[in-house]
């Protein structure tokens, strides 16, 4: 606690409680404010309301900082890989290697789905968007370990829960993505990588140096603190709903195009740039009208306001794939032409709209030979870790509580019902 602020209200003042995180972020805490008043606070959109307090991520938007559990982005995108970024998430700290060997095989150990739920799977139309796949498979989970139902999940519950999603997640987007291609699934093969097993039961074989940049990807997509699909995986657990319901919950919430889904409209939109001949200026000033819903999909970001510390890894990981796989790809030229004249644009520098992690991840995944449509479904591979390491803060947090905002109604004052035969 850092003293209070004081409010006028008419002729009362309220002190309210300020807040100062480790980094010197401060809030304050309005949270007696009705009780105390009778005001709530209005911010639609929560553009600048806390909805909780975490250890999990440091962003400054400002600044173009990402931190998770205080490791740079940059380091950890240099020097680590997912599985064991997922291990720091989750627990805070970095894993010893004896914890990172038990960690690997526990998750690798969850190398099947349940036979009904490979026959679900099986069962969906080819042309079936592998989000709804996706969301519908994890919740269906809940149909196969109902001991893992209960309000009130242990320690070691949690941790079980946490190994096991990592692992079957990955099994139904490479399932899906069999069955979208009349291909008979490809079994998991725990002597690999997490991203080797990956692609190679998506395709078969998995080279070393692709592995490697799917693995930076996942890293970069991890966390980022309270954004959209992580605070709904938030409102969901505060339900104490059951993980599999939580976490579904947080794939449909990224399946939007505002959200994760913006990676599948990025590369759709340079597509349609690149038959119309290639010229981004009409795609700008499409952007820029606002009488038209189009957006420049891959730019802006609620918090991110001078850069995207992801997206700048993400390009320069973007050249080295496109090169190692000898990939001469239209549309990263469109890609780099349309952010340079974004960024020289008095509309996108006024409101500070730059590149997010989307902007290039699509152009990486084209080159490993992912369909346009499952681009959101990698997202979700990815931001895993985040999701069960929120809903474990969330869960283990004493002061937290059911997740219910008010709302200011602007609705008719009472009125007196008629029958059907009186209007
Ligand atoms: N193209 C054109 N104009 C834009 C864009 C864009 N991509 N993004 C924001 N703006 C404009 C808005 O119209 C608004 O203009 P105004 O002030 O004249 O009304 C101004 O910039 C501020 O934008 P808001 O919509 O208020 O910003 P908000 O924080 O609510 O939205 C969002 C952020 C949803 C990411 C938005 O920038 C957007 O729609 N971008 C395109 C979709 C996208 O790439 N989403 C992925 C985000 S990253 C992620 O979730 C993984």
């Amino acid at each position: 606690m850092a003293g209070n602020a004081k409010l006028d209200l008419g002729d009362k003042t309220i002190e309210l409680p300020v807040i100062e995180g480790s980094e010197g972020e401060k809030a304050l805490d309005i949270s007696k404010l009705r009780a105390e008043t009778g005001y709530i606070t209005l911010d639609n959109g929560f553009v600048n309301t806390g909805s909780c307090t975490s250890a999990v991520t440091f962003l400054n938007g400002e600044k173009g900082i990402l931190r998770y559990r205080g490791y740079p982005i940059e380091q950890l995108a240099e020097s680590s890989n997912f599985l064991e970024v997922s291990w720091l998430l989750y627990y805070g700290e970095l894993p010893t290697k004896t914890q990172m060997a038990e960690f690997e095989k526990k998750v690798a150990s969850f190398n099947e789905l349940p036979e009904g739920l490979e026959s679900m799977i099986s069962s969906f139309p080819k042309s079936a968007h592998p989000m709804g796949v996706l969301s519908s498979a994890t919740v269906a989970l809940s149909a196969y370990y109902q001991d893992h139902l209960g309000p009130n999940p242990t320690d070691k519950d949690k941790e079980d829960l946490f190994a096991q999603l990592l692992g079957q997640v990955k099994l139904i987007v490479a399932k899906s993505y069999r069955n979208s291609q009349g291909l008979d699934p490809i079994a998991s093969d725990s002597s690999l990588s997490y991203c080797k097993d990956f692609l190679n039961m998506m395709f078969g074989e998995a080279d070393d140096e692709v592995a490697k940049a799917l693995d930076v990807l996942l890293i970069l997509h991890a966390d980022h603190e309270q954004n959209c699909s992580a605070s709904t995986v938030r409102v969901v657990g505060s339900s104490h709903a059951n993980i599999f319901s939580t976490i579904s919950g947080g794939i449909d919430a990224l399946w939007g195009q505002l959200h994760g889904g913006a990676n599948q409209a990025v590369l759709e939109m340079l597509e349609e740039i690149n038959k119309a001949g290639g010229d981004a200026e009409k795609a700008l000033e499409k952007a820029k009208d606002k009488e038209d819903p189009f957006k420049l999909m891959g730019f802006g970001h609620r918090v991110y306001k001078n850069f995207d510390p992801r997206a700048k890894i993400i390009k320069v990981q973007c050249d080295k794939v496109l090169e190692k796989l000898n990939v001469n790809d239209p549309l990263l030229n469109i890609a780099k032409g349309l952010e340079k004249q974004a960024l020289e644009d008095e509309y996108f520098v006024k409101r500070k709209l730059y590149p997010n992690v989307d902007f290039y991840s699509g152009i990486i995944y084209k080159a490993l030979g992912i369909p346009t449509n499952m681009f959101t479904a990698m997202f979700v591979l990815g931001r895993l870790p985040g999701w069960m390491s929120q809903w474990k803060e969330l869960r283990e947090d004493p002061s937290a509580k059911i997740c219910r905002p008010r709302q200011i109604y602007t609705g008719p004052t009472e009125r007196n019902y008629k029958a059907l035969d009186e209007r």
